[in-house]
């Protein structure tokens, strides 16, 4: 069974939709751990719950970014992940832990990439006009949310949504689309070719 790991910051419910699914034995995996940048993040709430061992790198604690990361690289190797899901990490992650992780790290993006990289990305896709947003799951490179993409819902932007409204409606298939992309990960049936993440038959 693989091994995989969490990073995140704060309310933690992608890391929770995943601790669900592994419980209710639709994804088949164990969770070796969670990292966060936040001794405050509530998602290490839901890790203890699930007796899930918790790792706190606290940014505040460096005197620098590389000091930060150097700490924050031995946390997540001692989870020996087979893979890391970045859910809700805001921070961006530096060029040694990114290639460290190439090909074995995901992230979840509120809105459908390459539309509305970056934070906020709800209220920029309002802002914007789309018709459409929604959320998706890629690997992780060197960019700002420009990996390769392994899944996308698309979400309706309604009349009168506000960055809020149209957030809660795209964090529904959130919870849908990360366990998902872990599960297809950890069935080894992700094939990366370029740009395109081919889905692999079961
Ligand atoms: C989600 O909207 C995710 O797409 C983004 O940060 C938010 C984290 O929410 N990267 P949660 O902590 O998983 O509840």
């Amino acid at each position: 069974m693989k091994r995989i790991a969490v990073l995140a910051s704060g309310r933690g419910s992608n890391f929770q939709a995943i601790i669900d699914r592994i419980e209710d034995g639709n994804l088949p995996a164990q969770c070796a751990g969670l990292v966060t940048d936040n001794p405050q993040a509530y998602a290490i709430t839901r890790a203890k719950r699930a007796e899930i061992p918790v790792f706190v790198v606290d940014y505040s604690r460096y005197a620098d970014k590389g000091e930060y990361e150097a700490a924050l690289l031995e946390a997540m190797d001692q989870c020996n992940a087979d893979l890391f899901i970045l859910a809700g990490y805001m921070r961006i992650l530096g060029r040694g832990i990114v290639s460290h992780f190439k090909g074995r790290m995901i992230n979840i993006h509120p809105a459908l990439l390459p539309s509305f990289a970056g934070l906020h990305a709800q209220r920029q896709a309002i802002d914007y006009g789309v018709k459409y947003s929604g959320c998706t799951v890629h690997f992780v490179d060197e960019g700002m949310d420009t990996g390769p993409i392994i899944i996308q819902r698309p979400v309706p932007v309604c009349d009168g949504d506000d960055g809020d409204s149209l957030a809660a409606r795209i964090l529904i298939e959130e919870h849908i689309a990360l366990p998902e992309a872990v599960k297809l990960f950890c069935e080894e049936r992700l094939m990366v070719c370029g740009r395109t993440v081919r889905i692999l038959p079961p």
